[in-house]
């Protein structure tokens, strides 16, 4: 079914898994494993290269010179589309939300390494900022390809079902929970669309580190119908999306003392590094759910490892709180 859609090469695929046997063991709950698109290679890694390599293969499809995308200033999208497009030989403009930091640090010090050029702007002004800089190219010859901020697409979404169907492949065993970071929701909704394209063999579960439940299924399910139609797919009975808001705190960006718990317990038992904004967060819901019995033991669950590492730098303040 996916394999018609035209995909460029940009990381390591499959990403590989692994058992989290001595966090299994600290916790008492499930068998905890985990697939690390951490690991899926470029200007280390992260989710976003697996979406990266559908929605490039587009933009080459359409002869785009200049590649324009959105995001935090601390985004991980931002500089994993700085690295394909480095890697492509594009030009990569990155519109960002915030100040521009005085010493570039974490992802942002990377896109500048990166050659992407950076514009920080209010989120006012990003609309205008497009608008400004499509034209500006375009005077110069050069096409744009615009990708929404964190790849939240179709080809973004179908990337996630081929994961869920590269998951099924490569693991041995019943999954009883694929649990996944909520940003955007691109990554929940292909995983969530893989797995009732297979009658929910393997249920999704997301976790938030943003936005509210209900955003986040809306946004989910609007990529989902998308994407059915773009393939021409429909799912008699879809079941209804698990997805947790509590562990937000705060708000995006914003963590706070079980995030950094998780952090290192990851670090500690594993050798493993989760990030401040996603992959911790993620990882401080999934550890309060095995303590309220979602998870139990004799489970099989697979907690997927979206990357994120570069902003543990930018945070080392919050991180080295005691
Ligand atoms: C490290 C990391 N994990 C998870 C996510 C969330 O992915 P999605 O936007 O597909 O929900 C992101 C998105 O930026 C990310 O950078």
């Amino acid at each position: 079914m996916l394999s018609k859609i035209e995909r460029v090469s940009l990381g390591f695929f499959p990403t590989p898994w692994q058992e989290l046997k001595n966090l299994s063991d600290y916790l008492g709950g499930p068998r905890i494993f985990t697939k690390r698109e951490d690991q899926s290679g470029l200007a280390l890694g992260g989710n976003k290269v697996r979406k990266l390599e559908y929605i490039l293969a587009d933009a080459l499809a359409q002869k785009a010179d200049v590649i324009i995308t959105f995001g935090a200033v601390s985004s991980n999208h931002a500089r994993q589309t700085a690295a394909a497009a480095a890697l492509l030989g594009l030009e990569c403009q990155l519109i960002l939300t915030g100040k521009e930091p005085e010493q570039p640090q974490g992802n942002y010090l990377l896109d500048k390494i990166l050659g992407a050029k950076t514009f920080c702007v209010r989120n006012r002004e990003v609309e205008d900022t497009l608008v400004r800089l499509t034209a500006d190219n375009l005077k110069q010859g050069k096409r744009s390809y615009v990708i929404p901020a964190g790849g939240h697409t179709i080809l973004g979404t179908i990337a996630y079902i081929q994961a869920y169907q590269e998951i099924k492949q490569q693991f041995p065993f019943t999954l009883d929970g694929i649990i996944t970071a909520i940003g955007t929701g691109t990554t929940y909704a292909g995983l969530y669309l893989g797995s009732q394209l297979d009658q929910n063999r393997f249920p999704v579960v997301g976790i938030s580190v943003g936005g509210d439940k209900s955003w986040c299924a809306s946004e989910a399910t609007k990529v989902v119908q998308a994407t059915l139609q773009h393939l021409d797919l429909s799912v008699p009975a879809m079941v209804a999306m698990e997805i947790y808001d509590e562990y937000v705190g705060e708000g995006y960006t914003i963590p706070y003392p079980q995030v950094r718990l998780a952090i290192e317990l990851l670090a500690r038992t594993e050798g493993i590094l989760l990030d401040p904004v996603y992959s911790g967060k993620a990882m401080a819901g999934l550890i309060d759910l095995i303590h309220k019995g979602r998870f139990q033991a004799g489970d099989n669950i697979m907690f997927l490892h979206t990357g994120g590492a570069p902003e543990l730098f930018t945070m080392h303040r919050f991180l080295s709180e005691k």
